[in-house]
């Protein structure tokens, strides 16, 4: 993140996204602090309650990366959660290794792969994230493919898939398409690594499409995936696995009675109910102390 001259983690977002758009270092600066509402307005331009109006906003929206820059100059400062080094250290990233970032945003996580020695490649459906992305590497010299989704992406090329921060923006009515395209991305065995940022439905969390993880993890089920390991923070590694044969057929059938069939949803909403009246009650008894 540094830049290429030299010069601070902080320097060198400012000095990109300066550059990059030709702007000053300190409107820079003002566009990353005022992330939020840059996103919120961008959101708020024109209606977002189907796919074309979501793929709309990913082929203009240009706040992302002011937002996604700051958040990685956050995370090497310490302040935020360095979710890509985490994976890495976790998965024993090592050179030589094929990795796709998918909703690759800014670049930084297809950056720490490539100086960790990975092929890697990136793919976005924001082309103005994308193009921002490609602009970094390249300023820096690394080396890396770029899939402009929804453009395909190779089959059973990759050891590694990550997607951090990712499902939660994948509309339901692509969901399925876009687990079945990493799986088939993934070489068999390959590691898929993911989160599931899932939000409360309100303005300021527009773009967080989903309030409730079951939905995500049923489909990466359902497209073959075991669940193998869960790293701190809510990120999920799963192995690709076959869903052929009376194992791949029982994986599903089992999958389907955790999170997608009638009684697994009950108790998800029974659960959902019983954790929001604890919070309520708690906040209620602290209130009054
Ligand atoms: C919160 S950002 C996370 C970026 C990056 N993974 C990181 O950790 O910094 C979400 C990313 O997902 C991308 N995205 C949103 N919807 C997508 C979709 N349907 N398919 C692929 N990428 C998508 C966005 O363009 C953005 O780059």
């Amino acid at each position: 993140m540094r830049p290429v001259g030299g010069g601070t983690e902080r320097e060198g977002v400012l000095d990109d996204l300066a550059r990059y758009f030709s702007i000053s270092s300190e409107e820079a600066l003002a566009r990353c602090l005022d992330l939020e509402s840059a996103s919120l307005q961008e959101w708020e331009a024109a209606p977002r309650d189907s796919v074309d109006g979501i793929a709309g906003l990913y082929a203009s929206a240009t706040s992302w990366a002011f937002d996604l820059s700051w958040y990685n100059y956050l995370q090497v400062s310490g302040t935020g959660y360095l979710k890509s080094v985490i994976v890495a250290d976790r998965l024993r990233i090592a050179s030589g290794m094929r990795v796709l970032d998918y909703g690759s945003g800014v670049g930084a996580t297809a950056q720490l792969f490539a100086a960790l020695g990975c092929e890697v490649t990136l793919a976005d459906v924001a082309k103005p994230l994308l193009d921002f992305a490609r602009w970094r590497l390249d300023e820096r010299g690394t080396p890396a493919r770029y899939v402009h989704l929804p453009a395909a992406l190779p089959v059973a090329s990759f050891d590694v898939v990550t997607a951090l921060d990712v499902m939660a923006h994948v509309p339901p009515e692509e969901l399925r398409g876009t687990v079945e395209a990493i799986h088939a991305a993934l070489r068999s065995g390959g590691l898929f690594v993911t989160g599931f940022d899932v939000r409360r439905k309100s303005r300021r969390n527009a773009w967080h499409l989903y309030d409730d993880d079951l939905p995500l993890r049923w489909e990466i089920a359902r497209a073959g995936f075991r669940r193998a390991d869960l790293i701190d923070a809510g990120v999920w590694i799963y192995r690709a696995g076959s869903t052929n044969g009376v194992r791949g057929r029982a994986h599903i059938a089992w999958a389907w009675v955790r999170l997608a069939s009638p009684p697994a949803r009950l108790l998800r909403r029974c659960r959902r109910v019983v954790a929001r009246a604890g919070l309520t009650v708690f906040f209620l008894v602290a209130a009054r102390r």
